[in-house]
C-alpha cells in the first residue's frame, strides 16, 4: 500500500499538497525544534556540495519556505535562484521571507509540479531538493523531468532523510521519530497525521543504492551518496 498523508482514496499529490498548505504557518518553527536546529547544518552541507559548480541558474525543487534557495544565494552567490512547490501556502511564508530580507530580484518562487516541470530543456547548470523527492507522487517522473530540465554536466543534489542502522543509535532515534515526534508535531502544528507520515514515508523510501538506481534510471550519471548524523539524512548527487 502506498504511503500517504492522509487516506487511501484521493492521489499521494493532493494530499501532500494539502498536508503541507496545512502545516506551512508552523513548518520553520518545527523544523528548527524537532531536529534540534540541525537541519539547517544539512542544507549548508548540501549546497556546498555545489560549490565548485559555481551555479549560475539554481533551481530548488519542492522549495517550501525557501530555506535553502536563501542559503543558496547567500553562500554561492547564483546569478538567479528559482523556487518551485506545489503548496501555495508554504511558497506565500517563503515569499514574506524574501521581502524581509531584500531578497526578491535574487530569489522566485512560482507555483509548480516536479513532475511536470514548466520549464525549457537544460533552463538550470544546478538542481537541488531538500526532504522534497521523497513527497513526489511519482518518483520516476520527479527526476526525469528533473534531468530534462538541467542542461548537459548539470549537478543534482539531493537532501533526504535515510534510516540509520546502527545499534543502539537506529533504535534511540526511532523511538524519539516514530513516538515522540509526531506527538509535538501533532499538538504544534495541529495536523494529527503529518508528522506519522514524516516517520511513513522515511521508512517506505529507497535509500542509499536503491535511490542511486533510481537517479541513474532517470538519466544522472557519476551518482554517490554521503552520510550525515549517524545516517539520519543522506546527501547525494548526479550528473547530467
Ligand atoms: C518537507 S518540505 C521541504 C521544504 C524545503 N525544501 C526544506 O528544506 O525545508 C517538502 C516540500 O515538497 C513539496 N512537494 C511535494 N511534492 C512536490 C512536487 N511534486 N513538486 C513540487 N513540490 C513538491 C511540498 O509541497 C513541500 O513544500
Amino acid at each position: 500500500m502506498e504511503v500517504k498523508p492522509y487516506n487511501q482514496q484521493s492521489t499521494k499529490k493532493e494530499q501532500v499538497e494539502e498536508m503541507f498548505d496545512n502545516i506551512a504557518p508552523n513548518y520553520d518553527l518545527l523544523n528548527r525544534v524537532l531536529s534540534l536546529g540541525i537541519d539547517t547544518i544539512w542544507r549548508k552541507k548540501a549546497i556546498h556540495t555545489i560549490k565548485k559548480k559555481k551555479p549560475t541558474h539554481l533551481l530548488d525543487i519542492a522549495t517550501g519556505t525557501a530555506d535553502l534557495a536563501i542559503e543558496a544565494n547567500k553562500m554561492l552567490n547564483p546569478g538567479h535562484v528559482t523556487g518551485i512547490d506545489i503548496s501555495n501556502e508554504m511558497l506565500e511564508y517563503g515569499r514574506k521571507k524574501l521581502d524581509k530580507q531584500g531578497l526578491t530580484d535574487k530569489i522566485t518562487l512560482i507555483k509548480d509540479d516536479s513532475e511536470n516541470l514548466s520549464f525549457s530543456d537544460a533552463s538550470f547548470d544546478v538542481a537541488t531538493a531538500a526532504f522534497g523527492v521523497r513527497n513526489f507522487g511519482n518518483l520516476d517522473k520527479g527526476l526525469s523531468e528533473i534531468n530534462r530540465v538541467l542542461e548537459p554536466g548539470g549537478q543534482l543534489i539531493v537532501l533526504e532523510f535515510t534510516k540509520p542502522v546502527s545499534f543502539p543509535f537506529k533504535q534511540l532515534f526511532n523511538i524519539y521519530f516514530k513516538y515522540f515526534l509526531p506527538v509535538i508535531g501533532k499538538f504544534k502544528s495541529k495536523d494529527s497525521r503529518a508528522y506519522k507520515y514524516l516517520y511513513e514515508s522515511v521508512q517506505a523510501f529507497p535509500d542509499y543504492d536503491q535511490f542511486l538506481e533510481r537517479m541513474k534510471k532517470a538519466g544522472f550519471t557519476d551518482c554517490s551518496y554521503k552520510k550525515l548524523s549517524l545516517g539520519i539524512c543522506a546527501i547525494y548527487q548526479g550528473f547530467k
